[in-house]
């Protein structure tokens, strides 16, 4: 098997190309043919050590992906060999096959291609679990999605309209709140050119009832100051560098509540739970109220240029790695 490894922690220059023999099958485990993998921010954390999951190099980073069950273990019961599967990872992905745990793995939605498979689950289920199980978004609530065109971002607009929300969109230039526009966005906010906190006034007059947080920094903190009567935050990230504080008198001025989301560990602890969301959120992309987007595709040597595409956040949507390339 091939995969991109990391033996000393560093940047994404730090990948390099291996080809091992294939891991043993366990009994509670699935063999994959991997078709493609998705890439996120989280991976040049893991890469550098910063992640909240620290395996000891050599690893392969990649949480997430879409293959062919090739085998079954003697203790599995559900997938079959020669289904079409998503897969979540704690890391291991940026690999052509993947021996993993076969809770958590879940079918590849009806209709849905390999790369947008391998776009779906931590950018949509993040979002969804943002947004549904903690925000309790509901109809007609406006939404503020900060970085909103990146992965999870731009899922979450796009999950945000399908919950009927109204959705302003911030990022950090005019195309991407563009994009973010034909993905269900009504309004957008230039944080490379404006405040949040002063353009949020003339867009929601009452405030706005949830905050999707991908960024932090600047834009977190003036989210807070912009909560709308009984407002919700939900911090995923922190990608501007800056971990943004709460102030407790802003909270209990504006019965407001902020939740943070650990989904990766969510998806380790209570997969079943993942697999609910995936399903609503399959029924979603079978509508076509989901349309994940994917910038780039590249084949699985050149992973190191998609972690560095989204660190120069030249990026809207998602890249996806080509395991077959
Ligand atoms: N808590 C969880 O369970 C969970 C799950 C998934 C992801 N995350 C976290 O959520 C964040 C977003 O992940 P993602 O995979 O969606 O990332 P992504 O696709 O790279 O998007 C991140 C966005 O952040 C913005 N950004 C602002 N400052 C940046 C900077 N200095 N460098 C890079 N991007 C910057 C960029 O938009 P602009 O250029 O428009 O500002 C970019 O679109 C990450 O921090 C990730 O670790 C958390």
């Amino acid at each position: 098997m091939r995969s991109m490894v990391v033996t000393t922690l560093g940047g994404p220059e730090a990948l390099h190309l291996e080809e091992r023999p294939s891991p043993a099958l366990e009994p509670q485990s699935v063999r994959i043919e991997v078709h493609a993998a998705g890439v996120n921010f989280a991976d040049s954390l893991l890469l550098r050590g910063r992640y909240q999951v620290r395996p000891r190099p050599p690893f392969a980073p990649g949480l997430e992906i879409a293959g062919v069950v090739r085998d079954v273990g003697a203790a599995t019961s559900v997938r079959r060999v020669g289904e079409r599967v998503i897969g979540v990872m704690r890391y291991g992905g940026f690999a052509d096959e993947v021996v993993m745990p076969e809770e958590n793995t879940y079918p590849l939605p009806d209709g849905m291609d390999f790369t947008t498979g391998a776009a779906f689950p931590v950018a949509y289920g993040t979002a969804h679990g943002a947004l549904s199980w903690k925000a309790a978004l509901q109809a007609d609530e406006t939404c503020l999605v900060l970085g909103a065109a990146g992965g999870v971002g731009l899922a979450g607009v796009e999950i945000a309209a399908a919950m009927g929300a109204q959705v302003i969109a911030a990022a950090g230039s005019d195309e991407k709140l563009a994009i973010c526009r034909e993905h269900g966005a009504s309004v957008g906010i230039n944080y490379q050119t404006d405040r949040v906190r002063t353009r949020l006034p003339d867009l929601a007059a009452n405030g706005v009832d949830v905050v999707l947080d991908t960024v932090g920094g600047d834009a977190g903190d003036d989210a807070l100051r912009r909560l709308a009567w009984d407002g919700r935050i939900v911090t995923v990230g922190f990608t501007a560098g800056r971990i943004p504080a709460f102030p407790a008198n802003r909270l209990l001025l504006q019965n407001a509540a902020v939740h943070g989301l650990y989904w990766g560990e969510v998806a380790a602890l209570d997969p079943q739970r993942v697999g609910r969301s995936f399903a609503r959120l399959g029924e979603w992309y079978g509508e076509g109220r989901l349309r994940p987007r994917v910038a780039t595709v590249l084949p699985l040597a050149d992973a190191a240029h998609g972690i560095e595409l989204l660190l120069s956040r030249a990026v809207s949507g998602k890249v996806v790695l080509d395991c077959r390339r």
